[in-house]
């Protein structure tokens, strides 16, 4: 991608550090209680399906959900105070059921976890292929935004979009340990991939085997982004594999923060990094998280290279960026977190002041 690509087009991010200048950031605003079917077990704790089962397709807990809208209004405040510009999907209704030729639904998700969906390299969006079918549809609350974008001189793809028929789901995966056995959710049948498998450092990109995210899927985005970047795939020991930024987190230049339960060993690339790993998350034992384990007390975003959104009750967290010579931007977001994910999750990159190059 050349310096000129950069400047010309409204979309352009190559890593996870320069300077933010625009960003999306998800709503809550719709949002639907998934079905419980085997990609949703494979992925979520055992202890959301009876909400799920009875749930499917309605709304979350409404105290639950308004207290998440309120904490990502603040967060995009306080983005817009530090000077980012941040733009917001349309708020769609995702209860309503939908089917296509192989399947039905009885509703979507939610908008409020654009990392998950869209891939931006460089000048360039790409829609992912997602292998839950609740979020087969979840592209269409960000279509004027990438139209817009599009018009204006970025490009935008989307991957083949994938028929998850049953032929993408394998029933007899791994439940405990999927990485060692390579028994994963997802077969071969089609490429499937979420964009939040995926971390950026310039022309090195690195991605996880997921149970979302399959080898075609990432030999898919290997391929088309073109031979100035490499794709990593890191060894990620997670029994329900699903989103690396909450396990593999590259913060800035030589900076390399780890999930130490399941990120065993890096590539010797990283041998000159300083390599961290996470303290445990300070969230109480008893806050429901639906969809998550509670490391998603490290799917922080940096605004730059020193400058870190963390979430503000992360106490042990914010202290170690602050002894990591970073700044620490305390935002409260334990609401949020409850559906999945934290501030990397509810983002993605529109525009980081910089151009690409290697880091290693
Ligand atoms: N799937 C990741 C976790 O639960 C985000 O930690």
């Amino acid at each position: 991608m050349s310096e000129n690509n950069a400047t010309t087009s409204p979309v352009s991010s190559y890593n996870e550090w320069d300077p933010l200048e625009e960003v999306i950031v998800g709503v809550m605003d719709g949002a639907a209680v998934p079905e419980w079917d085997v990609a949703v077990e494979a992925t979520m704790p055992a202890r959301s399906e009876k909400l799920f089962r009875a749930s499917a397709g309605q709304a979350w807990p409404a105290e639950h959900a308004a207290a998440a809208v309120a904490e990502l209004d603040g967060f995009a405040r306080t983005l817009t105070e530090l000077g980012v510009r941040v733009v917001r999907p349309d708020a769609v209704d995702h209860r309503r059921p939908f089917a296509t030729p192989n399947w039905r639904s009885p509703g979507g998700l939610y908008s409020a976890m654009p990392r998950d969906l869209l891939l931006v390299v460089g000048d360039t969006i790409i829609e992912a292929p997602m292998a839950w079918r609740s979020r087969y549809f979840e592209i269409d609350a960000y279509r004027n935004l990438l139209t817009d974008y599009f018009r204006r001189g970025a490009r935008w793809i989307s991957a083949p979009k994938p028929q998850l028929t049953d032929d993408i789901y394998d029933a007899g995966y791994d439940t405990e340990r999927p990485y060692e056995s390579g028994r994963y959710l997802t077969t071969e049948f089609e490429p499937t991939f979420d964009a939040a498998d995926f971390i950026r450092c310039g022309t090195d990109i690195f991605a996880q085997r997921s149970h979302v995210t399959n080898q075609l899927g990432i030999d898919w985005v290997a391929r088309h982004i073109g031979g100035e970047y490499t794709v990593h795939v890191i060894d990620v020991t997670d029994p329900s594999p699903m989103h690396i930024d909450a396990s593999f987190m590259p913060l800035a230049p030589g900076k390399l923060l780890l999930n130490p339960n399941r990120v065993k060993s890096v590539p010797a690339m990283f041998d000159s990094w300083d390599i961290r790993f996470a303290p445990d998350p300070a969230l109480p034992r008893d806050h429901e998280l639906y969809m998550s384990s509670a490391w998603v007390s490290m799917n922080v975003i940096m605004l730059d290279e020193r400058r870190v959104v963390v979430e503000a009750g992360e106490q042990p967290l914010i202290d170690m960026f602050a002894d990591w010579d970073m700044e620490p931007v305390p935002v409260p977001f334990r609401n949020v977190m409850r559906f999945g994910g934290c501030f990397h999750c509810v983002t993605a990159d529109v525009r980081r002041r910089g151009t690409l190059r290697s880091y290693f």
